[in-house]
């Protein structure tokens, strides 16, 4: 395909096209957490697929941006939880530099919500916990996995799958321990809504002190 037909052909297609309910974004509660709620509850009772799928933005040694989807797996007043293995790469660039940034879109309401702030690791037990819940197939990828690493042969993961069926077997009880549940603590967080006549709204939950929040009305 051009260069030409691909601009036309995404040119097209349409963005925040709605239509999209108002949103009284002053009537949102004191805290990021709360709001987060709220919205979440808005998107399920919407039907958004999988609104619990997030991107997590780290960076590497070099600087460089990386991004890749995760699931969200808690909200409270440390943060927004995530499961990874820690020697994947996102692992090792948060043990280099823990700052993080957390997005989430939800396009049939037209609303995106954005953090940043540090990934702090959970308590031993608590990702022993994570990783115990987990159901059966999720532990064994989880075992198995050399995650991002260069796959040479597809037999070279259906033996490693293997071998962690077996030794899960044997072992009920066993929590792999490189399993890491990190919170991610912002000092920013975000509420876009969109509009289909582009004023669109945002509310931003600025950390102030202690456990304080300042919100602000952004520019869209
Ligand atoms: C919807 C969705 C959910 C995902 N959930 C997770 C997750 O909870 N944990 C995880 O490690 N990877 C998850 N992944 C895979 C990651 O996006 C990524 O490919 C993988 O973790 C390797 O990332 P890394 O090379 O940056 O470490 C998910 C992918 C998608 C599309």
């Amino acid at each position: 395909m051009g260069v030409d037909a691909m601009k036309i052909r995404l040119r097209g297609l349409p963005s925040l096209k709605g239509p999209f309910a108002e949103c009284d974004m002053g009537a949102l509660p004191d805290t990021p957490q709360d709001a987060f709620q709220q919205w979440l509850d808005d998107a399920m009772a919407a039907g958004v697929q999988e609104p619990h799928a997030m991107t997590l933005s780290t960076v590497d040694a070099d600087g460089f941006p990386d991004a890749r989807v995760l699931i969200l797996k808690n909200v409270d007043s440390r943060g927004w939880h995530f499961a990874i293995k820690a020697n994947s790469p996102k692992g090792r660039q948060l043990a280099g530099n823990p700052r993080a940034a957390l997005t989430f879109y939800w396009p049939v309401l037209g609303r995106q919500i954005r953090l940043r702030g540090t990934a702090v690791a959970l308590s031993e037990a608590e990702c022993a916990d994570d990783f115990s819940t987990r159901p059966i197939g999720s532990k064994i990828s989880a075992i198995a996995s050399r995650q991002s690493e260069v796959l040479q042969a597809p037999e070279d993961l259906t033996r490693s799958l293997g071998e962690a069926q077996t030794f899960l077997e044997q072992h009920p009880d066993h929590v792999e321990p490189g399993w890491r549940v990190f919170a991610v603590a912002p000092e920013v967080v975000e509420f876009w809504q969109g509009a289909t006549s582009r004023q669109h709204k945002r509310l931003s939950y600025v950390r102030a002190g202690g456990t304080g929040w300042e919100k602000q009305t952004l520019w869209p």
